[in-house]
Formats: C-alpha cells, structure tokens, sequence
C-alpha cells in the first residue's frame, strides 16, 4: 500500500473508532450498534439519509430495513450498484422510536459525515430526504418542490430526492423518484464520463 492510501486508511480507522466511542449526545447510550456508513470509500456518489430505523440500529448498516429495500430496488433500476456508491446518515446512532433527529444530536454528529466526505470526495451528493436536504443543501429546503433540483456547492453537485420511507407511505411519488435518480445516474454520466461511478 503506497503512503497516501496508507494514511487513508489510517483516517478512516481514526473516525470509525471516534465514531464508535462517541458520547458526544444521550444516543450513544441507548444504541445497539453505531451506524457508521457503508461502501466504496473512493465512491464518485456518496447517499446521505436521516437516521438509523430499527434494522440498521440492529445490523450497524444504513439503509438495510425496508426503506433500504426501495432504494436498492431505485438504484438497480439506474444501473447504479450499490457497492459503488457511499451510504451514511446525518445521524450514526438511532433515535428512539425513529423520531426526527434533534438538531442538538445533528450538531454533536455532523462532523463525523463531513470527515466521511473530506476523506471520499464524492463528485455527487444526493440527500436521501427533507432531513439531510435541510442539513446540507439549506436550511429552508422544500423536498415537495425542490426534490430534484441540483446545487454547486463547493465543486460537488448536489440534489435531494425522496426518502425512500416517503414512498413507502406515499407510492404515487415513486414516479419523481425514478425521474430524480435517472438525473442522478446522467450527472455522474456528465462528471466522470463514460467509465460511470468508477
Ligand atoms: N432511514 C434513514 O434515513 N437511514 C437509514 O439508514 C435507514 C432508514
């Protein structure tokens, strides 16, 4: 392993471990598992979602419960595979009962998912819902009207679509969805060419 990966390497086993052993809100106490994030940590696409659900608090993998289920089925139909991209949360631990993340626990954890970004340098980010939209895109983000749209922040084009939960309550927006996640696939087309999410 050249030096480069290797400090990479060492990065990535620093904040897992930080992350795991965080205290920093009353949600690491009352956990199963920390979710910390899951594949490709040199991902073009990097997903950023809410909070942990029930099933990611008992496997420590994000978006494994139902949910996950949709957005998989979501990212086969746009030839996207899973294990390219990169799949975390605003927040690493669960909230009870799956409430809203509070913005307190938001501040105490956002800097483990901008260390998650510094070290992958995603060229495209796509926020998993109205949550993480409002965390990372803006404040005011409207996920009914601005699901979709992109934003240049920083040389990382960003969007929000629907969160897969949203679909699952509401299967009508399955259609916007389709369409969002089909302009996702043509701008990592656009960026990084043909050779795809390499
Ligand atoms: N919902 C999220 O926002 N993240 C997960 O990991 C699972 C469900």
């Amino acid at each position: 392993m050249n030096e480069q990966a290797l400090s990479a390497e060492q990065a990535w086993e620093s904040l897992e471990s930080r992350c795991r052993a965080c205290t920093a809100c009353p949600l690491g106490a009352s956990k199963t598992n920390t979710v910390f994030g899951t594949g490709s940590r040199t991902a073009r696409l990097m997903f950023v979602g809410e909070a942990p659900g029930e099933q990611e608090d008992r496997t420590g993998i994000p978006f494994v419960g139902k949910a996950g289920q949709l957005l998989d089925k979501f990212l086969f139909a746009v030839d996207i595979p899973r294990e390219d991209v990169y799949i975390a949360n605003i927040l690493k631990c669960r909230p009870p009962n799956n409430r809203d993340p509070d913005p307190a626990e938001e501040d105490a954890c956002i800097g483990y998912l901008r260390e998650q970004f510094r070290l992958i340098r995603p060229k495209v980010l796509v926020c998993l819902g109205r949550i993480s939209a409002m965390r990372l895109i803006k404040p005011d983000f409207r996920i009914t009207r601005e699901h979709g749209h992109w934003f240049l922040k920083g040389g990382v084009w960003m969007t929000a679509v629907y969160h897969p939960a949203a679909l699952l309550r509401d299967p009508a927006k399955k259609e916007d969805m389709l369409r969002d996640m089909m302009a996702v696939k043509e701008k990592l087309r656009e960026i990084v060419g043909n050779a795809e999410n390499e």
